[in-house]
């Protein structure tokens, strides 16, 4: 049966025949692009079989699945809480799958509500007051705290690891150690040191996985598994997805299509800026992290042949209905430099009908014998329609369902389509030396072992920056 939850990729409204070839791609400019796409296509698969795009291959590893498997049903009913501590690619995959995949309020249902699951929470932000709150609000006794890092020293994710491990100590004694469990690189890495040394339980990433691209690892998989997802499910949509996407022909090949859409219409047509606007609450976690994965890979000052570029179309988080009455109007009618992505699901889980009887107000008749679900729809297609008609190019990707099957043909989907950017924008879509470059000046700043001649260069250059334009 859920081998039939498919997802769509319509793009006619990105189409020069639909709104008009000033903003539209036309069929002769995605003709063009065909011989080097398939180029791509190749050049990806080669890569692949040499083992260079390990993420690509994540959902065949049965290995880890029943590895996380068997932690978690270990685990059965010793947590109230499950605590992921991690940023970036190290939290925001939790976060998609639990927004998507989790009951809305999941975190305040009763036990049973959940179905004697734990809670789960991500901390991301070292926020102080953010993270006193939370300690206020769980019991170190009832928690297992999930860190992940892949470079295991990420100073986020490292400065709450030894506050909370401290905590665990003062309250629990030796016992501490079986509320913590990592995941990280599992080559090199300070917390695998660590782990190592302590005897705490763990998880690896593989080495050539890079953070962003890590959802199907054990870095997205551990806490979904603890909340009940079905994990199996979510890696059979992964490779489901690979299957589909398996052609060098652009008209057949989504994610080698999205990609060259995006491109086309970002170089050709000045579209610079990338709407992702689900109408699901459930997928606005999926937004956030499309966008993570779009503007870190393929953000790049360097091309691949060492030229200065500056590539990259910048991804923004909308949510459809409640940007309507907000971004919209931007979209609309201000610049032409966006494409709109709608992220739409056929078929929510409820249907929630608004009124039945007769005595409505009669300027809300209109309301009587609709559903939520209707009202949704209208909007959407409302939205659609309009945008259209002012040749705003925009794409839908409608869901059968939200399921972990669909959510798992999502998450392949926008990472072979990155990986396929990163080939048009002839950049490496898996490095990240401007986050990098941030995490070198904090560690200077913050006076670290190793980064002494950085942080000599910052203190040069904030005596010469006078604090003039302040008021
Ligand atoms: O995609 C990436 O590489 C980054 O967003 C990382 O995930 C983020 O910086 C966190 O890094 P780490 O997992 O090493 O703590």
């Amino acid at each position: 049966m859920k081998g039939k939850q498919t997802i769509q990729f319509d793009f006619n409204n990105i189409m020069a025949e639909r709104i008009g070839p000033e903003h539209g791609i036309t069929e002769q400019e995605l003709r063009d692009v065909q011989p080097i796409a398939a180029q791509y296509v190749k050049s990806l698969k080669d890569e692949r079989a040499a083992g260079r795009l390990q993420f690509l291959d994540l959902p065949y590893d049965e290995k880890t699945v029943t590895e996380v498997l068997k932690t978690t049903t270990s685990l059965k009913g010793k947590f109230k809480n499950v605590v992921v501590v991690g940023i970036g690619g190290s939290a925001l995959g939790n976060i998609a799958v639990h927004t998507a995949l989790n009951h809305p309020f999941y975190n305040i249902l009763s036990d049973e509500g959940r179905k004697g699951f734990p809670r789960v929470f991500v901390l991301d932000n070292i926020d102080p007051d953010k993270f006193a709150g939370f300690m206020d609000i769980v019991k170190p006794s009832e928690t297992l705290f999930n860190f992940i890092t892949k470079s295991g020293t990420t100073v986020e994710t490292m400065s709450q690891f030894l506050i909370i491990t401290k905590l665990l100590k003062d309250k629990l004694g030796k016992a501490y150690k079986e509320h913590i469990i990592t995941t990280t690189d599992s080559k090199k890495s300070t917390l695998l040191d660590i782990t190592k040394r302590e005897g705490f339980k763990f998880f690896t990433i593989p080495s050539g996985v890079g953070g962003r691209y890590s959802v199907l690892t054990p870095v997205g998989l551990f806490s979904a598994a603890m909340s009940g997802v079905d994990i199996t499910d979510l890696l059979d949509g992964a490779v489901f997805m690979d299957k589909v996407c398996q052609s060098d022909n652009i008209w057949e090949n989504p994610a080698l299509m999205g990609a060259a859409l995006y491109f086309l219409s970002h170089t050709k047509k000045g579209k610079n800026i990338l709407v992702m606007m689900p109408y699901s609450n459930a997928l606005s976690g999926v937004s956030e992290w499309f966008c993570q994965l779009w503007a870190e890979s393929l953000g790049k000052k360097l091309s691949l042949d060492n030229k200065i570029v500056h590539a990259g179309s910048t991804p923004v988080r909308s949510l459809g209905v409640v940007d309507q009455h907000s971004q919209l109007q931007l979209y609309m009618e201000g610049p032409y430099d966006k494409v709109i992505t709608f992220c739409v699901i056929k078929q929510f889980n409820e249907n929630i009908p608004i009124a039945t009887e007769n005595n409505i107000e009669p300027e809300l008749e209109y309301l009587k014998g609709q559903s939520l679900n209707d009202v949704m729809n209208a909007e959407f297609e409302g939205t659609q329609l309009a945008l259209t008609e002012q040749s705003r190019p925009n794409c839908t990707i409608t869901l059968d369902k939200l399921s972990a099957f669909t959510l798992g043909q999502l998450f392949y989907l926008f990472e072979l389509q990155t990986a396929y950017g990163g080939k048009f924008y002839n950049v490496n879509a898996f490095d990240q030396p401007g986050v990098e470059a941030g995490k070198i000046n904090t560690f200077a700043v913050l006076g670290r072992r190793g980064f002494e001649q950085r942080k000599k260069e910052i203190d040069a250059l904030c005596q010469r920056v006078q604090k003039k334009y302040c008021i």
